[in-house]
């Protein structure tokens, strides 16, 4: 069994032909992941300081820069372990564990977003920021089948993590999320790894301008609330995309948030609302309001959800207004 080195801890055994991702999950040491180590989402990358590996795969060149590869970047659920290997991995992520839980709630937002309530186990402890993510463990099928690893962004704010909530959009046969929405039902015991992430409220004093759609509310959600328990106030500008009236959930919660804390606005806009709708807020699409509304967005920092079409389409606008790319900090939900 070849010896396993990380951050200079004494060496441990772990299978020939193993990936990093499994030598490491057998460990308990749980790397980010939001494809079950499929190879498509690209945040197991580990740094390898030395070691006898597999040879990077196509899907590692297409995910990982030749340079980065080059300095021992590699893909932890490609790369299968030949030999010795030393990996240096972030102090956050070494202290990442599984959790247990119930399912104490189950309401669709929309037709296809549902809204999970989570009781989560006292031991271990889980803390969390606000914007980050977890590992989900759907059990699609019985056990002993393996279950299947999603990503899915907390929606509440870390200040009672014994109770979290999550908002889950229905892929269309998507396995997971299928399985939330068909069969998942209160009282059924949970399983996640977490927290995972870096997206969360930067340090400074910057005006706000939050870009989310459909269930990409729910990181967004969490900042917002987490501001407001701590008293962070700056100035905020949520903007909502939705394609009809229909699509849009919560608008109570943020009217009333919008009550309690005056430095915050929300503002939906309805992309295919018919137009003799009675509706009078914004229309287009999401990222035209914001053009719209926000001309010069110097001194400014966006935080953005959602669809990768989406968040390039923002970060376009929002450079072209005058916001540096590394004041925007975003979460694609995709794999
Ligand atoms: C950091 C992060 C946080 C996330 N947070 C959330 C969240 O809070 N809420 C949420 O609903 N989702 C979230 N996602 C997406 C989620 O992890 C899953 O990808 C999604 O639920 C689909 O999983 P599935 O098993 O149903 O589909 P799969 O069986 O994995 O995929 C089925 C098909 O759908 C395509 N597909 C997969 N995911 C998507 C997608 N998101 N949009 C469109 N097509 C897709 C696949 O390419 C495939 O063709 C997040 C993703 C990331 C990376
Ligand atoms: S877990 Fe390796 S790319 Fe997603």
């Amino acid at each position: 069994m070849p010896p396993l080195i990380i951050n200079s801890a004494p060496p441990i055994e772990v299978p020939a032909g193993a990936s990093i991702l499994e030598a490491c999950a057998a460990h308990g040491i749980l790397l980010p992941s939001a494809c079950g180590g499929r190879g498509f989402c690209g945040r197991c990358a580990v740094g390898v300081v030395s070691g006898d590996l597999t040879a990077p795969t196509p899907t590692e060149e297409n995910k990982i820069l030749a340079e980065d590869l080059a300095k021992g970047l590699r893909l932890a659920c490609q790369a299968r372990i030949h030999g010795a290997v030393e990996l240096r991995i972030d102090p956050e992520v070494m202290a990442v564990r599984r959790h247990t839980g119930k399912l104490i709630g189950k309401t669709f937002l929309t037709p296809d977003i549902a809204h999970l309530r989570i009781a989560v186990d006292e031991k271990p402890p889980f803390a969390f920021r606000a914007g980050q993510y977890i590992q989900f463990e759907g059990t699609v099928a019985p056990p002993p089948a393996k279950p299947v690893l999603r990503a899915y962004s907390m929606a509440t704010d870390p200040s009672d993590p014994l109770h979290i909530e999550l908002m889950v959009r229905h892929v269309p046969n998507g396995v997971c999320s299928s399985w939330i929405h068909e069969k998942l039902q209160p009282g059924q015991p949970i399983a996640f790894r977490g927290p995972f992430g870096t997206f969360h409220l930067s340090g400074t004093q910057a005006p706000m301008v939050g870009i989310a759609g459909s269930s990409g509310m729910a990181p967004l959600r969490a900042i917002f609330h987490d501001m407001l328990k701590k008293g962070i106030q700056r100035p905020a500008k949520f903007f909502f995309g939705a394609r009809t009236r229909q699509d849009l959930f919560l608008l109570d919660e943020w009217a009333e948030f919008e009550k309690q804390a005056p430095w915050f606005e929300f503002i939906p806009v309805l992309s295919h609302e018919p137009p003799d709708s009675p509706w009078t807020g914004e229309r287009g699409m999401v990222t035209d309001a914001v053009a719209r509304r926000l001309p010069d967005l110097t001194g400014q920092e966006a935080y953005l959800c959602g669809s990768p079409g989406m968040i390039d389409a923002a970060m376009a606008i929002l450079t072209a207004r005058g916001m540096p790319a590394d004041h925007v900090f975003y979460d694609k939900f995709s794999v």
